[in-house]
């Protein structure tokens, strides 16, 4: 006869290799912080140098840190528990590393030609879903500015409907639905 229980000898010796294998790959999944993607003064006067240096090594850093140190308390117990107290500071600290991520890549200085909306599909887009791109500033601007506390805007496309969308998120939730996204903005 079969039995899906394992002899107590059996457990013992593969309760240890599980913590080690979860450790394992605790040390191999550590996030890190990325690099600016250009200078920290690049986005002046729009953005200090003083702001960037803030946001990035202290804030991001700290989300960062955060994750490395949740994930590696998630890996070193098996007790459910303890790992569903876990999961406010994973979304918390995820959530802001992954945010921060693509945000540092979604700006760009002024003077680049990446900072001008090209003729093209998403300029067509941005057109007939929302008008025109200064229509489109000013509800980002207004369904950002009115996040109560910290959050993020996002301009996405939306994969049900096939439109172009704005849409917020609270705290450092990320944007986990059916959305390519375009834009992000970290309010603060
Ligand atoms: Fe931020």
């Amino acid at each position: 006869m079969l039995s899906l229980a394992r002899p107590a000898a059996a457990r013992a010796f593969a309760r240890p290799l599980a913590r080690s294998a979860a450790g394992i790959a605790a040390v191999r999944l550590q996030h890190t912080l990325p690099e600016l993607p250009y200078a920290y003064d690049a986005l002046e006067p729009h953005i200090s140098k003083e702001i960037m240096t803030l946001h990035h090594d202290r804030h991001h850093k700290a989300y960062v840190d955060g994750l490395n140190a949740a994930e590696s308390s998630y890996a070193a117990t098996d007790d459910v528990k303890e790992r569903i107290k876990l999961q406010p500071a994973l979304k918390f600290n995820g959530g802001g590393h992954i945010n921060h991520t693509l945000f540092w890549k979604n700006l760009t200085p002024a003077n680049s030609p990446g900072a001008k909306l090209a003729p093209g599909p998403l300029k067509e887009a941005i057109e007939r879903d929302f008008g025109s791109l200064e229509a489109l500033q000013k509800e980002l601007n207004a369904k950002t500015a009115a996040i109560q506390g910290s959050g993020w805007g996002w301009l996405g496309f939306n994969t049900s409907n096939k439109k172009l969308e704005i849409v917020t998120t609270a705290n450092q939730d990320p944007l986990l639905c059916a959305f390519h996204f375009f834009l992000w903005l970290c309010m603060w």
